[in-house]
């Protein structure tokens, strides 16, 4: 998934990289043809080269040939007059025995019939574009993408035709696609799993009841162990459809003022409870006010907690330390554990990021606890971080505003 997520947006740029530079190079030959361009600078070895126009041809043939774009000039009985490498290499002909040949001739038989239509509809509207298939080098089929543009030479007429390999193109749009799919599947996925949790952990309940009712004890016991492990799935698939929310712009936050020690120590009861006697809490912030979406702070911290058990020994020490100055609200979180490697200690509020290492992958999870927190404390205005040293523990934090006085804007 991290692999995929960063490929796909390296591929977003590569597309865009090919876009611009497609671009600029068909803007560059048409402003040669329309006479703008005065002077060509040809960079070699680290020396520029100035070329005026008219010692600029061989420069300008040399550009020509250089270009990955397959290039071809026709006249207007259909043969070739000019090609360059490219082109030649991508209909796989032998650059001598390009040109002076019939244009259509080179061209795979399968694909002359919209070529010749290209054609014409080029020498009546003055260009004209589209795109075709021809046998790749490798087997498998080449994308290619043609441009055909009237030329008006020494009074007479031709037509120019670039041709470009869209095969990177297509190959980044397909994977772009099959990245959206993958999205819309987990988006889907989780929706419907949520269902039937609900609805089992509606069905516990009812029977830890009954058992407690009955005085079974053992059975009740072992529901609540079945309650923790149905709380797990459903933070997952929370965390699964709370990441797709961010990514489309969409987590809802609701805003409201509350007081932030009593939320940290519901939050500390609840993650105590799979953590027994590890948490140790110092809180000198009773009676501070915040704003903000008490719901989804709460998650924060619950996430915070929940690692700093799952990536430290089993009865090591948890410091939950609450601390407000000023109008700045500290929570630390500091545990004994395993610690981030330097170098990492920034990507992990990224999506779908685990540190990979032996240590680590003991330990469940997707790698989205701290994105999604991450985003809520950055739509508090707050700052979130790390200090860490491997193999020695971690310490997170985040900073909250503090609200003060009885006048509180709601800017959410
Ligand atoms: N307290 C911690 N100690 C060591 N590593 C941590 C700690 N908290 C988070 N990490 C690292 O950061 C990664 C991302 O954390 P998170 O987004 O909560 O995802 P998850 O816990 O599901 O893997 C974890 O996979 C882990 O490698
Ligand atoms: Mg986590």
């Amino acid at each position: 998934m991290i692999k995929g997520d960063k490929s796909y947006n390296d591929l977003l740029t590569r597309i865009n990289e090919l876009e611009t530079k497609l671009d600029e190079s068909n803007e560059i030959i048409e402003s040669i043809r329309r006479g703008e361009v005065d002077a060509f600078i040809v960079q070699n070895n680290g020396t520029n080269e100035i070329y005026t126009l008219r010692s600029a041809d061989k420069a300008f043939r040399l550009f020509i040939e250089k270009m990955n774009q397959g290039a071809v000039t026709i006249g207007d009985n259909g043969i070739v007059l000019y090609a360059n490498t490219s082109f030649a290499k991508m209909v796989d002909v032998p650059l001598e025995r390009v040109i002076g040949q019939v244009f259509l001739g080179l061209i795979p038989e399968a694909q002359r019939q919209p070529v010749s239509q290209l054609i014409a509809a080029a020498w009546r509207d003055k260009e004209s574009r589209g795109e075709i298939t021809i046998p790749g080098k490798e087997g498998g089929e080449l994308p290619v993408a043609l441009y055909l543009n009237q030329l008006e030479i020494d009074g007479g007429v031709a037509l120019g035709i670039i041709a470009s390999d869209m095969s990177l193109q297509k190959e980044a749009q397909e994977q772009k696609r099959e990245m959206e799919k993958k999205d819309e599947f987990i988006t889907i996925a989780s929706h419907e799993l949520k269902t039937p949790v609900t609805s089992i952990k509606g069905y516990i309940q009812v029977l830890q009841f009954n058992f407690q009712q009955q005085g079974n004890t053992h059975a009740a016991e072992l529901l609540g162990k079945v309650d923790a492990q149905i709380n797990k799935l459903t933070a997952l698939i929370s965390e699964l459809l709370d990441a797709r929310r961010i990514e489309n712009g969409q987590l809802p936050l609701h805003f409201d003022r509350f007081d932030f020690s009593a939320l940290l120590h519901e939050i500390v009861e609840e993650t105590g409870r799979l953590l027994p006697q590890r948490l140790v809490v110092e809180d000198t912030t009773e009676g501070v006010q915040l704003f903000g979406d008490r719901n989804k702070l709460g998650q924060v911290i619950t996430n915070i907690i929940d690692n700093a058990g799952k990536y430290s020994p089993p009865s090591s020490k948890i410091i939950v330390q609450a601390k407000a100055e000023q109008n700045i609200l500290a929570l630390y979180v500091k545990d004994q554990g395993i610690g981030i490697p330097r170098d990492q200690q920034q990507k992990i509020f990224e999506r779908f990021f685990r540190v990979k290492g032996k240590k680590e992958n003991t330990y469940a999870g997707l790698g989205l606890g701290l994105y999604i927190s991450a985003e809520i404390i950055f739509r508090h205005q707050g700052r979130i971080g790390v200090e860490s040293e491997e193999g020695k523990g971690s310490t997170f934090y985040f900073q909250l505003p503090v609200i003060r006085g009885e006048n509180l804007s709601a800017s959410a």
